[in-house]
């Protein structure tokens, strides 16, 4: 019989379940789905009670296939920036508002009409951002004021879930930094913004250390999925700390950070101190390990291959479109892609970009249709690593998600960005990371460096290769961004 935790990442397509033994081991996983609505252009909710139940049953899930082993804690993960808002009873008033929705322009306006965009991104690391939290409870008072009057606590995705596990309404920095609001000195909730936006501080919940125990598992909750009564319940982190710190990824070595492709790109970068961008060009959050990291996002990079797959050529496989794309030479044979089919984030914070193909003529293929897709993403992840690497330096980047298993798309990415990636063995995201934390804050680990050792080691590395093709279609890209602008509307 060993001592195992749980690790959960309550993620955008489904939530992730794992228990993983104190030497880091998977000994159990599961995951379980749940909708996304869309009820409008640009909006995108969910259900609370969805992740409450697709939550309970992949604990239930997970509580059978461990066998003899005893649970001794529970780390919490998720998708960042949500809006759960919670009345008098601590019932959901409305369905949540997720991270990728676009509706609130007018309140992100409104918020740096009454804070300076310069004082916003000193104070929170970033400016107004429109799918931020904070905008979010704006648009809520003027749009839906018969569901705001009812607000008593507004909480974030995983922290709901947390709620729902143990009673406390507890959050973490890592989480709490994207919500537009948390003030990253102090790294707790900057009150004079909120009193500038009337807002009430009482609606917000508690901020803790990410290794910290946010409560303890409620007995009927226990009783039903299977777990010990009172189980540790650690705060844990937004999604992108706790699979950084799944990677080992901290303020200890600055030369390393991760690269995400999954439906979003986003390249992970630990700091020690809180410098953000002065253009709020990449997003400055808390790290879970106490620290700092800047983050920069690209909001298509393995959505826009999947789009392309599922628009145009939905018989064709992913390992069959990235053998066509490696049958294009580099450069796309001049074929440039912009990869803004949701609008973008990182560089530009611009919701409205919008995606494209450039310089087709009779002679191009299928082959650099594709090609210059993967380009794109690598040259819209270039542009926010360009920011990046004026603040920190950054030398290697773990390079994760589906995106990442394709060798094709990595020998791109480390041409373009000009960075050694390194595949890692193993990778269980951000439930891994939660799990790690959870061990810190159970104390099977002194601290998250001493829990660091039992990561698996590294594998595969790519090496850059210079190609000067790449340089000068980067500047065409940058170009090209520019140019479209006059087209959009
Ligand atoms: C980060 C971001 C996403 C979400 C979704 O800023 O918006 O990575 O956390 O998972």
């Amino acid at each position: 019989m060993a001592d195992v935790v749980i690790g959960l990442d309550l993620g955008t397509g489904g939530v992730r379940a794992i228990a993983v033994d104190l030497h880091g081991q998977l000994i159990a996983q599961t995951t379980k789905s749940y909708a996304l609505l869309t009820p409008q252009p640009g909006w995108t909710e969910q259900k609370p009670s969805d992740w409450v139940e697709a939550s309970l049953a992949a604990l239930s899930d997970v509580v059978q296939q461990l066998g003899e082993n005893r649970p001794i804690g529970l780390g919490l993960s998720g998708q960042m920036h949500g809006m759960v808002a919670l009345d008098a009873n601590g019932q959901a008033i409305r369905p949540a508002i997720l991270w990728n929705d676009q509706r609130t322009g007018k309140a992100v306006a409104a918020i740096e009409a009454t804070i300076p965009r310069q004082e916003l991104i000193q104070r929170t690391g970033n400016p107004a951002i429109t799918g931020f939290q904070l905008p979010k409870l704006v648009w809520l008072r003027t749009a839906e004021p018969q569901a705001y009057a009812q607000v008593q606590q507004i909480l974030l995705p995983k922290d709901y879930l947390g709620y729902v596990l143990t009673g406390a309404a507890v959050t973490e920095p890592s989480d709490a930094s994207g919500t537009g609001c948390l003030n990253l000195a102090t790294r707790q909730w900057d009150t004079d913004i909120l009193t500038a936006l009337d807002l009430n501080l009482a609606w917000f919940p508690t901020v803790v250390a990410s290794t910290a125990i946010a409560g303890h598992l409620k007995p009927e909750i226990a009783t039903r999925v299977g777990l010990p009564n009172r189980l540790p319940v650690i705060a844990g982190g937004g999604d992108n700390a706790a699979a950084a710190i799944g990677l080992g990824i901290s303020a200890s070595n600055l030369n390393r950070g991760s690269l995400s492709i999954g439906t979003s790109g986003v390249i992970f970068a630990p700091c020690n101190r809180p410098v953000p961008d002065p253009a709020g060009r990449v997003h400055l959050f808390c790290h879970a390990d106490g620290g700092y990291h800047l983050l920069g996002v690209t909001l298509a990079a393995g959505g826009s291959l999947r789009w392309y797959r599922d628009t145009l050529v939905p018989h064709i496989s992913y390992p069959d479109l990235m053998e066509l794309a490696a049958r294009s030479p580099a450069g796309a044979r001049n074929v440039l892609f912009l990869p803004h089919l949701a609008g973008e984030r990182s560089p530009h914070l611009d919701p409205d970009a919008r995606g494209s193909w450039a310089n087709l003529s009779l002679a191009h293929t299928q082959a650099d249709l594709i090609r210059a897709i993967l380009e794109g993403v690598a040259f819209s992840l270039r542009e926010a690593l360009d920011v990046i690497h004026t603040i920190t330096p950054l030398h290697q980047l773990l390079a994760t998600g589906g995106g990442a298993r394709s060798g094709v798309w990595l020998q791109i990415l480390a041409d373009v960005l000009q960075t050694e990636l390194i595949a890692p063995q193993a990778e269980e995201g951000a439930a891994y990371g939660a799990a790690i934390l959870a061990m810190v804050g159970v104390g099977a680990y002194a601290n998250l460096e001493t829990a660091f050792q039992i990561l698996p080691q590294m594998s595969d590395v790519v090496q850059p290769k210079e190609n000067s093709v790449y340089e000068s279609a980067f500047q065409k890209y940058k170009r090209l961004y520019e140019a479209l602008k006059v087209v959009r509307y």
